[in-house]
C-alpha cells in the first residue's frame, strides 16, 4: 500500500507524462490513481450521480453562472454561432443550462442538455420548448438520437473515466461538417492531460486560452481525423 503522499507523486507523474500513453504497468497504476481519486473525492475526477445530485441539490455549482466564469462560456458561444450559425447543438454535462441560457439570444434550431445529475436537470424542465430539451443520462453509455452541428463538451470531458472513448461515441451524431467544442479549466492536472489526449487524437481546427483573474480555460475547435 502506497502512503498518501506517494500516491499524490504516482497521480502527478501519471497525468504529467503517461496518461493515455502506453507505459509499463499502466493498468495498475491508473487503478492506483482511480482508487486513490475516489477515496480523496478529488474534484477533477469522475463523480456517480448521487455525488454530482448533491453537489447540485446544496447549490455548489451556482457559481459558474455568475460574473468570474464568462469568459469559457462566451468563447464558446462564440465558435458555435460563428462557425454553425443556427446550427443544432448537443451540450454534453450540460450541468444547469448556463451555456444554453448564453446561446440562446444568438439562436439555435435545436439544443438538448444531456446530464447525469438529475437534480440539475430537473431545475432545467420550465426552459424546454419544442426547439429545447434536457436529458437525465451517463454520457458515458447514452447517446442521444439525431445530428448535431456542434457538440460541446464544457468543463464536463475530464469527469469520465474514458473521455476519447465518448468522444468516439458522440462522433456518431456529429452532423457532417460538425465540429466538437471542448473546454477545459487548466488548473486541473487531470483536464489539462485530457485535453492533450483529446487533440493528439482529432483534427484542430482552432483554439483558445482565456485568462479570467487568476484562472483559465482551453477551448479547443476540433473534428475527428479523417472527417
Ligand atoms: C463542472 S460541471 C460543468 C457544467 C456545465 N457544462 C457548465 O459548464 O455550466 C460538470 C458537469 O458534468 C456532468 N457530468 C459528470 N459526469 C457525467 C457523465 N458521466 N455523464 C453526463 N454528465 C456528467 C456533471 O453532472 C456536471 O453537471
Amino acid at each position: 500500500m502506497l502512503t498518501d503522499r506517494l500516491t499524490r507523486w504516482l497521480r502527478a507523474g501519471y497525468y504529467i507524462a503517461g496518461y493515455g500513453r502506453k507505459f509499463p504497468f499502466r493498468a495498475r497504476v491508473e487503478r492506483i490513481v482511480r482508487e486513490w481519486e475516489s477515496r480523496a473525492g478529488q474534484g477533477d475526477a469522475p463523480k456517480a450521480q448521487a455525488a454530482w445530485d448533491g453537489q447540485y441539490a446544496r447549490g455548489e455549482w451556482d457559481y459558474l453562472a455568475g460574473v468570474a466564469e464568462i469568459s469559457h462560456y462566451a468563447v464558446i458561444v462564440g465558435y458555435g454561432t460563428y462557425l454553425k450559425p443556427g446550427g443544432s447543438v448537443l451540450d454534453v454535462g450540460c450541468g444547469e443550462g448556463v451555456l444554453q441560457e448564453r446561446y440562446l439570444p444568438h439562436g439555435y434550431s435545436n439544443y438538448v442538455g444531456v446530464d447525469i445529475s438529475a437534480v440539475a436537470v430537473e431545475k432545467l424542465k420550465d426552459r424546454e420548448d419544442e426547439r429545447t430539451a434536457f436529458v437525465q443520462g451517463d454520457a458515458e453509455s447514452t447517446v442521444p438520437e439525431g445530428k448535431f452541428d456542434v457538440i460541446v463538451f464544457n468543463e464536463s470531458l475530464y469527469y469520465f473515466e474514458d473521455p476519447l472513448a465518448v468522444m468516439t461515441r458522440y462522433a456518431e451524431v456529429l452532423a457532417p461538417d460538425g465540429i466538437f467544442l471542448v473546454s477545459m479549466f487548466q488548473g486541473s492536472r487531470r483536464a489539462r492531460s485530457v485535453l492533450e489526449h483529446v487533440l493528439r487524437h482529432h483534427t484542430v481546427l482552432d483554439e483558445t486560452l482565456t485568462t479570467q483573474g487568476t484562472r483559465s480555460w482551453r477551448c479547443a475547435v476540433v473534428r475527428p481525423k479523417g472527417a
